[in-house]
């Protein structure tokens, strides 16, 4: 194994590829460290949203998704990565350690997907039609590696009626979660202040008040009845991301299958959006597998389409701030 330093430029590289990743509600709880030519990958326990995601399952699906974007900036730098994730055991805050065998020749793939990190944003907004087709889909599935992670098109109205039956459940639970809507009103930040805090959902990148576009369900959101939501459903693309455990090391896998699909759907002129707020109700996640014929745990849901225009972005923490030691 090669021992080398990370220079200025490779470091800021890693960061800004960090930084730039999904988490739910915006959280960004991770943190990086450089030692020994090597990258730590640090999940952040400080940060935690006991309402939405109780059992930190959201968090560490974060955290795969920055540890996807990891793996891919230390390509583009010409480097021969590899990755072990939570090498120090399933309780451990260090998700992944990454360490360079040596140099590399990035692929024309790590290229594409790289550039993709900085322009891939949630989009809560109707898509342009058509739809994808079947072999679109086939496409972007085929983006992900990873053990253990399935990526499961809805196909059928079977599949669109059970997705429409968990929003249609999960709405109407969570617009009357008083304490839910408090955490997530919380991170949910006006605009202007956003641009400083660097964190949480801009108020503006929420602009829908319907499902399934808004993603996010606040006492504002208008809940459509289950026919209307199974028709905007079925116009849709839906990907359904599950593994065979429900472990931390799944949730970490699942995270970054979703991200690479995510960069994918990017690097292909697409938009996406994801959801988990549904599964965190446990009878209606396992109905919707059930329902699915899935013999695997949902993890995230991915709408996925053509851009219909822009849309407001969150912003994302500033590199340097990766480096932060733990409160
Ligand atoms: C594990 C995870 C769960 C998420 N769950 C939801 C969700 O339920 N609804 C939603 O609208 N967005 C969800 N998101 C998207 C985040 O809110 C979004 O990534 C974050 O606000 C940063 O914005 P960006 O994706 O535009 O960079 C989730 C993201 C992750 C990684």
């Amino acid at each position: 194994m090669t021992k080398r330093e990370w220079s200025a430029g490779e470091t800021d590289v890693l960061a800004r590829a960090i930084v730039r990743a999904p988490s739910v509600h915006n959280i960004q709880p991770w943190r990086l460290e450089l030692p020994d030519g090597e990258a730590k990958l640090f999940e952040r326990a400080d940060l935690t949203l006991p309402h939405h995601d109780p059992d930190d399952r959201d968090r560490s699906i974060s955290c795969g998704a920055a540890a996807a974007n990891l793996e891919i900036a230390a390509r583009v730098l010409s480097l021969r990565p590899r990755l072990w994730l939570l090498p120090d055991g399933p309780d451990s805050d260090l998700v992944a350690r990454l360490s360079v065998e040596g140099p590399g020749r990035p692929h024309e793939n790590d290229l594409h997907r790289y550039t993709a990190i900085a322009r891939r944003h949630s989009y809560r907004q109707p898509f342009a039609g058509p739809k994808l087709s079947s072999e679109d889909v086939a496409d972007l599935a085929a983006e992900a590696s990873g053990d253990d992670v399935h990526v499961r098109p809805l196909v059928g109205d079977e599949d669109v009626d059970a997705l429409a039956e968990l929003l249609d459940y999960a709405g109407a639970v969570l617009k009357n979660d008083q304490g839910y809507q408090r955490e997530l009103a919380i991170w949910t930040i006006r605009d202007e202040r956003s641009r400083s805090h660097g964190v949480g959902l801009a108020s503006g990148a929420l602009p829908s008040t319907s499902l399934p576009w808004a993603g996010l369900v606040r006492v504002r959101t208008a809940l459509p009845d289950r026919a209307v939501l199974a028709r905007r459903l079925a116009e849709e693309t839906v990907l359904v991301f599950a593994t065979g455990e429900d472990g931390r090391l799944a949730h970490v896998r699942a995270g970054m299958v979703m991200q690479q699909v995510w960069l994918g759907a990017v690097r292909r002129g697409l938009v996406a959006a994801v959801q988990t707020q549904p599964l965190h109700l446990s009878e209606a996640r396992r109905r919707f597998a059930d329902r699915l014929s899935l013999d695997a745990y949902p993890q995230v849901l991915m709408r996925v389409g053509r851009p219909s225009g822009e849309v407001p972005t969150s912003p994302h923490r500033r590199p340097s701030e990766l480096f932060a030691p733990p409160e």
